[in-house]
């Protein structure tokens, strides 16, 4: 019997507290050892010289195949998890959201029915509780129990929405049971008051969607969240935060050692309000909750997720064909689905911008894209690092590589990319989950349904 499966040889490894040239040997998809000159007979073999050796990148808030504004995301699990793949994440978290009615088994099973069988890398779900009651409430420990360790409540949307009281309850059972509960944080008043408002107005285009959602109104949101979190003594995640007033809030609650947590996503450190200005509906490509915000928000969170304020950084991936479903909200922003594609540019968006720019360490760079989102939401070690005994999820990164990123050369299941003409100097070459090659060279070479459902534990704070 062979010694090792695959060896990667002369690659710079990186985790979120090093940087070693170093070999990395794999024996039935777990790293066995890491060290230098390792041979092993029969063995695969990288040459990863010149290349650096992260682990697989970690997306932890997709949405693939999600009902949403009378239209369903189009990436399902198969297109998705291949976009993902080739963009270097090797485990996304999706959300498996509650219908009215369902127990949260039941919004389990339903998203058990879109991966199992289609998804090519590793996914575990959050549940999102939109119909809570004293059966939901006492079902969450079960949840936790069955793997289902983390909870989205949605602070705003009509028909996704909860209120405070169900957040206070959710955050203390959470808490009790070993699970983490995460928000959507915007003030549902002051933004159901602005679309009606815009609309009685006539003011219909894409751009009067970000202006009726004002950073005011997210950074109330995460406020109260946060104050209610801190008077349940439980531990917060906030999704997709955008904009400096949110991230005052989330600073100011880490000074005081609340085990309060926040992501960021690309599009709110990359992009800013002008894009919705584009003509032809074209805003409508950038129409997301929260929106894009001014130009000024960018370098306050750069800077708050180099500090360590903001602790991860994932995608909110969902995404909408302009033709057919953005279009929608042809003649009124508030019906044009809200949610924009990023699952595959992730990884080199943050390098290229981040790492190779000088605004995060290369550290810094695989802690807020892999082993932060693996603490935080109970996958660690087994995902996260490269370390003896972690699954070989692995991503080979030439730092060298230059690209421009277009639509027609990405996988996501979808007619536009945000960041269509984005320079990045740095690709992933090769995609390794559990020891297996996925992605070598842009071409997926995976299998349909050999993604692994993951069971989560209990979050580890950071
Ligand atoms: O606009 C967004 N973010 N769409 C997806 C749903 C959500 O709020 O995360
Ligand atoms: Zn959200
Ligand atoms: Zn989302
Ligand atoms: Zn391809």
């Amino acid at each position: 019997m062979r010694k090792y499966d695959l060896i990667i040889k002369r690659g710079t490894v990186v985790t979120a507290s090093d940087a070693f040239k170093s070999d990395v040997a794999v024996k039935d998809g777990i790293i066995v050892a890491l060290g230098q000159d390792i041979t092993g007979d029969g063995a695969n073999i990288i040459d990863a010289e010149g290349k650096y050796v992260f682990p697989g990148g970690i997306d932890v808030h997709t949405h693939l195949e999600m009902p949403f504004g009378g239209t369903v995301s189009s990436d399902d699990f198969e297109t998705g998890t291949i976009a993902a793949a080739c963009g270097g994440t090797t485990t996304i978290v999706d959300f498996a959201i509650q219908a009215k009615g369902q127990s949260l088994q039941q919004a389990a099973e339903t998203w058990h029915k879109k991966a199992d069988g289609k998804a090519v890398i590793d996914y575990g779900f959050h549940i999102a509780i939109t119909d809570m009651n004293e059966d939901i409430l006492n079902e969450m420990p079960r949840a936790i129990k069955n793997g289902y360790s983390s909870f989205k409540l949605f602070m705003t949307y009509d028909g996704l929405k909860v209120n405070d009281d169900v957040l206070l309850k959710a955050l203390i059972m959470a808490k009790e049971n070993g699970g983490l509960i995460c928000v959507h944080a915007e003030n549902y008043y002051i933004i159901d008051y602005l679309i009606k408002k815009f609309y009685k107005e006539g003011k219909i285009e894409p751009k009067y969607h970000a202006m009726s959602r004002p950073t005011v109104a997210e950074a109330e949101a995460v406020s109260r969240a946060i104050k209610i979190a801190s008077f349940a003594n439980a531990p917060l995640y906030i999704v997709h935060l955008s904009c400096k007033e949110s991230l005052i809030e989330l600073a100011r609650a880490r000074e005081q050692r609340l085990p309060v947590m926040a992501e960021t996503c690309p599009q709110y450190l990359l992009l800013s309000e002008e894009k919705y200005e584009e003509p032809n509906f074209m805003g409508a490509k950038y129409v997301m909750s929260p929106p894009l915000r001014p130009k000024e928000n960018l370098n306050s969170l750069w800077d708050g997720l180099a500090k360590g304020e903001i602790q991860a950084v994932s995608t909110d991936h969902c995404p909408f064909f302009l033709k057919g479903q953005k279009d929608l909200g042809l003649e009124f922003f508030g019906k044009i689905p809200n949610g924009a594609p990023g699952i595959e540019t992730r990884m080199a968006l943050m390098y290229s911008y981040g790492a190779d720019m000088g605004k995060l360490s290369l550290q810094r760079f695989v802690e807020v894209t892999a082993t932060n989102p693996a603490k935080i939401f109970g996958l660690y070690p087994s995902k996260g690092t490269i370390a003896v005994g972690s699954d070989a999820d692995i991503v080979i990164f030439d730092p060298n590589v230059k690209k421009v990123i277009t639509k027609s050369k990405l996988h996501e299941n979808v007619d536009y990319t945000p960041y269509e003409g984005f320079e990045v100097t740095g690709y992933p070459v090769i995609t390794i989950l559990r020891g297996n090659i996925i992605v070598e060279n842009g071409n997926f070479i995976g299998r349909k349904g050999f993604g692994k459902f993951l069971k989560r534990q209990a979050p580890i704070l950071v």
